[in-house]
């Protein structure tokens, strides 16, 4: 080689850059875990019910139409804070009720909007949609959905 880069300096290069951003890659991830355990989510809170309600969301596939944080179709509202937009952070009763009484009365046939189609659901499972609702609804997100509206 005539000037610039001699082999030894081309390897500790290659080397050097290689060992740097794979301590980069190791911090960055021990910290992304760090990060996710202390801030989003809330294990304490995943009651019977939360599950349940979970396993009630997935069977009916309500992600065919709905996002939850943001996450599945838009043909529908988003109910990653549906429990927010029915106001369960003030009147948790009112909410629930609200929820369940949406579900219940499927489809609302009226006329020019979008349809959602009447599920068997028990009232017991409806109560557990709606504990996973809230739980969803109290999990930190770093702020998504941005807007009551979702
Ligand atoms: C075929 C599509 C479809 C499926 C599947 C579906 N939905 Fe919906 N859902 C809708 C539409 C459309 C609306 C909004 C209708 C309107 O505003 O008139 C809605 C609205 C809602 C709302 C009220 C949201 C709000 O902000 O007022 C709730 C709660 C809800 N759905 C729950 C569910 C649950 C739980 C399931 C599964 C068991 C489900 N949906 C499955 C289409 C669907």
């Amino acid at each position: 080689m005539s000037e610039g880069l001699t082999k030894s300096a081309a390897r500790n290069i290659f080397f050097g850059g290689t060992i740097f951003f794979l301590v980069i890659l190791v911090a960055l991830t021990v910290h992304s875990y760090g990060y996710i355990e202390k801030n989003s989510t809330d294990v304490a809170g995943i009651t019977p019910g939360v599950e349940q309600g979970k396993a009630v969301w997935e069977r009916h596939s309500c992600i065919n139409c709905h996002t939850i944080l943001g996450e599945g179709a838009y043909y529908a509202p988003e109910l990653g804070n549906v429990w927010a937009r029915y106001g369960g952070f003030e009147d948790a009763d009112t909410a629930r009720d609200g929820i369940k009484d949406w579900i219940r009365s499927q489809p609302t046939e009226v006329e020019g909007r979008r349809q959602m189609p009447h599920f068997e659901i028990n009232e017991q499972e409806l109560d557990a949609l709606v504990d996973f609702f809230k739980w969803v609804n109290t999990i930190k997100t770093q702020n998504w959905p941005p807007n009551v509206a979702g």
